[in-house]
């Protein structure tokens, strides 16, 4: 199973952003924004945006000071990200590209951002080459990627593993497996970025309601259709094993499932 791809179907685009998002992702962006700082001025480009939660957040704790824009490969992803942003003037631009091919000018952006979406580019080196091209000569990148997988992701492919296949617990297993502490840092000194940062940043994932958001969180992981095929009752299993595996995690009904990324960021040289 490839490591490096993530499509989602479209309407689990609107899945993501509720489960997704509130329970994760969300809380990254905001521990991000609260590790690097902007300045009034800054253009950041949020990259892989998904839904664009990193853009949303610059948004939401720079206004307009700071114009944003949010690219993805997935029309879905940018569809929603737009429909959430409708009523925001001026508004978000939000662009279909790939990141290895993205349709703006040499220079145009001070800041380029990238959560969790560089794992899924195949040609990491493309990529990385892109982002230097789209930043301006001392232009800043900030990437982060998991630091490995949180007990909830080890417990679901366990679970996967014994009642679904093999593969489709290596594909849930996707977003963590790339090094990217040791793979990054040569692909941005060999770009024309100067010193690399790599810092490890905590967020805790809370699964409010276990019975009901555990399968919301399967149905929307690209792992989602395989389960579906297999029925109810192995739903059932997957989710019970995921919940008895977890238990040490239980605080008042929920889950509160700890989760570091890297965070790593680099200048570029002039
Ligand atoms: C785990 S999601 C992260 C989305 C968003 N950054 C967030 O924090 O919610 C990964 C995203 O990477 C996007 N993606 C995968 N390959 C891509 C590529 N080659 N170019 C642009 N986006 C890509 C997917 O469509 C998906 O929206």
């Amino acid at each position: 199973m490839p490591q490096d791809s993530y499509q989602l179907a479209s309407s689990a685009a609107h899945i993501y952003e509720d489960q997704k998002v509130k329970a994760i992702f969300g809380p990254l962006a905001r521990a991000t924004l609260n590790t690097i700082s902007l300045s009034a001025g800054d253009r950041v480009l949020d990259v892989a945006c998904g839904t664009g939660i990193v853009a949303r957040s610059v948004r939401d704790r720079y206004g307009t000071d700071v114009a944003v824009t949010g690219t993805d490969l997935n029309d879905s992803m940018i569809e929603t990200a737009r429909m959430l942003t409708s009523d925001l003037v001026p508004p978000i631009e939000w662009v279909v590209a790939d990141a290895t091919a993205m349709p703006f000018a040499d220079g145009t952006f001070s800041v380029c951002m990238c959560q969790q979406g560089l794992q899924f580019v195949p040609d990491k080196r493309a990529a990385i080459e892109e982002f230097r091209r789209v930043l301006e000569p001392n232009g800043r990148l900030v990437i982060s990627i998991w630091a490995g997988a949180s007990p909830f992701f080890t417990a679901m492919a366990e679970a996967l593993a014994r009642h679904v296949s093999a593969d489709v617990a290596a594909l849930s297993l996707a977003p963590f497996a790339y090094q990217a502490q040791t793979e990054v840092p040569p692909l941005l000194s060999a770009a024309g970025f100067g010193p690399v940062s790599v810092q490890t940043i905590a967020i805790d994932r809370v699964i409010e309601e276990p019975e009901t958001d555990i399968p919301k969180e399967i149905f929307g992981n690209p792992v989602g259709p395989s389960v579906k095929e297999k029925g109810e009752e192995t739903l059932a299993r997957i989710v019970g094993e995921i919940r008895a595996a977890c238990v040490g995690f239980e605080r008042e009904g929920s889950l509160v499932i700890p989760q570091s990324a890297y965070l790593i960021t680099a200048q570029g040289v002039k």
